[in-house]
């Protein structure tokens, strides 16, 4: 199959282009475009005539998007629509990403596929608006909500990863602070990438979510990379209320694989083997 992923040197696009590596990928990086130039995307995509668009490209620095909510909406909501015209001109598979931050994390239970999100921030307002573009308008697609990336490439987007940035600073001997009261699944992209080659080719269409297995605070998460990591560190527990944070987000905001597992194709493996394959 032809495949176009845009966003392609980020973490998940370098696992995501591994893992698809048996179909045409065509590699899109903001060098070819910047999605929020509408022309100059359909120009490249009419081109290359995928059957598959994957957009990985976002503006999903948190922080940021509470003061720059026109950045937000432009590459999150109406650079989504554009490629979703494209993909229905094209007759191509739109697969777009999402994630947990639509939800306001008043549960204490995963979220699933029919969880009714509430957003708490800019970012996760423009994400909503931009899966509503997606199930409204898109003839075919995917739309995968995840949570927590790292990856081997490090997210170009947030300037690294928690596990690097956890691990230089054992390294450097800092002492190290990080919030015990948000709740996530930290999700490893080769393992994501690894999900998708198996979901993407098959016929399933619709909202799928895909994060690894269980739950922890990124207190925990942080614990767990200098355990396996063999590392001492300097590590203590703070809280968000500390961190004065521009942008709310959600207390607990894990998701569940619901459709994944009534499919019989949940393949994420529990977020400690992950961590443990990614220190590997
Ligand atoms: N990271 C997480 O914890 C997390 C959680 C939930 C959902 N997600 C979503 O999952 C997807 C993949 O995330 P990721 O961590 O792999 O992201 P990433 O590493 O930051 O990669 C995103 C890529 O998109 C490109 N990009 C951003 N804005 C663009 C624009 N306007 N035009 C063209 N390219 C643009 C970036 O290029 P540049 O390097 O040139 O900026 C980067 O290569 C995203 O939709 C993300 O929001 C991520």
């Amino acid at each position: 199959m032809r495949i176009s992923i845009l966003g392609a040197n980020g973490q998940l696009g370098r696992d995501l282009t591994a893992a698809l590596s048996g179909h045409a990928i065509q590699h899109l990086t903001r060098k070819d475009f910047d999605v929020t130039d509408h022309e100059r995307a359909r120009a490249v995509l009419s081109e290359l005539k995928p059957e598959m668009i994957v957009n990985l490209t976002a503006y999903h620095r948190v922080d940021d998007c509470e003061s720059n909510p026109e950045l937000a909406y432009d590459v999150n909501v109406l650079a989504v629509l554009n490629l979703v015209r494209i993909a229905n001109d094209l007759d191509a598979k739109m697969v777009q990403f999402s994630t947990d931050y639509v939800f306001d994390g008043s549960r204490t239970t995963p979220y699933d596929e029919s969880s009714e999100p509430f957003p708490l921030s800019v970012y996760g307002n423009s994400r909503l608006a931009g899966e509503y573009i997606v199930r409204t308008q898109a003839r075919r697609y995917v739309l995968i909500r995840t949570c927590g990336l790292y990856g081997r490439a490090g997210s170009q987007g947030k300037g690294g990863n928690f596990v690097e940035t956890m691990l230089k600073k054992a390294r450097n001997q800092e002492p190290i602070r990080v919030v015990n009261d948000q709740a996530v699944t930290p999700t490893s992209t080769a393992d994501l990438a690894r999900q998708l080659a198996v979901l993407l080719p098959t016929p399933h269409e619709g909202l799928f979510h895909a994060t690894n297995d269980g739950a922890c605070s990124w207190y925990e998460f942080a614990a767990a990379i200098f355990d396996i990591a063999g590392l001492r560190a300097n590590l203590s527990p703070t809280t968000s209320e500390s961190y004065k944070a521009p942008a709310r987000r959600p207390r607990y905001s894990v998701l569940e694989n619901k459709r994944l597992k009534e499919l019989g194709l949940d393949r994420m493996l529990p977020w400690r083997e992950a961590l443990a394959e990614y220190l590997g």
